[in-house]
């Protein structure tokens, strides 16, 4: 008897019936992806199925292994030390990266991060940097670990050959509407941390309006498959999952980002972002070994107030090339020419927002791309002045919408009022972290 042959056809109709793949089959597939020895219509078809039908655990774990070694498995053992990565499922503000990768470093815990680019209404971390004048977002392997032996941090695009499976299945996914499937998220994002290298990983689950996992449930069963699988590839994992019903922070947009990332290292952010980048990082601290979370705690804050964070922050841009008195007086970052002000049509609270409608304002205005080809336009993008939760009165400014040319303005301007809802009644207050995930299990707060 030889090797065993397969069927594309054959697996499609098993999870078609709700069965699970076997290790071999995953392999034949994940292999057959990214060889192109499968047509897309099959691939499609068998992502169709798994959407309807999910994966069990050991199915997920093995689906998941298989996408991570489809291409380079990150070997990060030059680096002296525990590494830690973070990752978010994407949300709208979310700039958590660029304050959480120099402060764990200034706290002697060392971060090797591949980020990604925009997708959809989420804006992407290598976009926010590549708004810093000069900063290279590739840096070749070895200038990479060299850089983070060094300095105890790099942020990079991703680069090599990580992943290719996901590649091929995110993009099928895209326009096949199976991307909202949990099993389907949970492999494309852990395949790339795994092969990203790291020793422990935090994941930010969003979950909201702005975020793929529109509510609570969802989200935390997103976060324990993603722990389970970091888990049982010997990763310490933990996730937080967090709400993302409100934008992040006051700035949307990539300089504007990178500024109220500057507030923040200054002590002078706003409160619900600092609260958030100090536990993101304590927690990373502590899967590192550094402490309690209310050591971890206290180190984050001293090394925010002493500065040491922030020099951390000018340390890695100019290590990557980056033009750094931008970072050391934020008032200098280039301004976009038209500032429109926002006012508020009605008097009341805003009762809710839509931060998916938000994002996709900001992407109108020129922060995202509306093509594969767009380019980013890194001064554009809004200032929040209200938020959730505010009483507002006729005439308010409740945002300023920031863009280079004039006729992007109407129509963000028109989708940003879409996504408030206003009310006379005061909404409840908003959580900002609805759950902790990690191998012992779910603790709701
Ligand atoms: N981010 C990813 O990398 N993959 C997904 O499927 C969703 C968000």
């Amino acid at each position: 008897m030889g090797k065993k042959h397969f069927r594309m056809v054959d697996i499609i109709a098993k999870k078609r019936d709700g069965g699970a793949l076997s290790n071999e089959e995953i392999k034949y597939f994940i292999d057959g992806c990214v060889a192109k020895t499968i047509p897309d219509y099959q691939i499609s078809a068998l992502l169709m199925a798994i959407y309807f039908r999910g994966m069990t655990d050991p199915e997920l774990a093995e689906f998941t292994l298989a996408m991570a070694h489809s291409g380079d498995m990150v070997d990060l053992s030059s680096i002296e030390g525990i590494k830690v990565d973070k990752h978010s499922t994407g949300g709208v503000g979310d700039k958590f990266t660029m304050a959480i990768a120099p402060i764990v470093a200034a706290c002697g815990v060392k971060m090797a991060k591949m980020s990604g680019r925009g997708l959809g209404h989420t804006g992407g971390t290598v976009d926010k940097l590549e708004s810093i004048p000069g900063y290279r977002t590739s840096l070749d392997r070895e200038a990479f670990l060299k850089q983070v032996n060094d300095i105890g941090v790099s942020v990079i695009g991703q680069s090599g050959n990580l992943a290719p499976a996901d590649k091929i299945l995110y993009a099928l996914r895209d326009v096949t509407g199976s991307v909202p499937s949990i099993p389907l998220i949970a492999s494309s994002i852990m395949s790339k941390k795994l092969a990203a290298g790291a020793d422990c990983i935090l994941l930010d689950v969003k979950c909201g309006s702005g975020a793929f996992m529109k509510n609570e449930a969802d989200a935390i069963t997103l976060a324990e498959k993603m722990v389970a699988i970091g888990e049982h590839n010997g990763r310490r994992t933990m996730a937080f999952v967090t709400n993302m019903d409100v934008p992040i922070g006051n700035n949307i947009g990539n300089a504007l980002e990178v500024k109220e990332i500057v507030d923040v290292l200054n002590d002078r952010g706003p409160k619900g972002l600092t609260m958030g980048v100090v536990e993101l990082s304590a927690a990373l601290l502590t899967m590192a070994g550094k402490g309690t979370m209310d050591e971890c705690i206290a180190m984050v804050k001293q090394h925010i107030a002493d500065g040491s964070a922030l020099k951390k922050l000018i340390e890695m841009a100019r290590a990557q090339g980056a033009y750094t008195p931008v970072l050391e007086d934020n008032s200098k970052f280039p301004v976009a020419p038209i500032c429109y002000e926002l006012k508020s049509p009605t008097d009341g609270y805003i009762f809710a927002m839509d931060a998916e409608a938000i994002g996709n304002a900001s992407t109108m205005l020129g922060a995202g791309r509306e093509t594969k080809e767009s380019a980013i336009d890194p001064t554009a993008g809004i200032v929040l002045f209200r938020k959730t939760g505010d009483k507002v009165k006729k005439g308010d400014v409740l945002a300023n919408l920031y863009a280079s040319k004039p006729e992007l303005v109407e129509p963000a301007a028109e989708r940003y009022l879409e996504a408030l809802t206003f009310s006379q009644d005061q909404p409840p207050a908003i959580k900002l972290v609805y759950a902790v995930v990690d191998k012992d299990g779910v603790k709701k707060l």
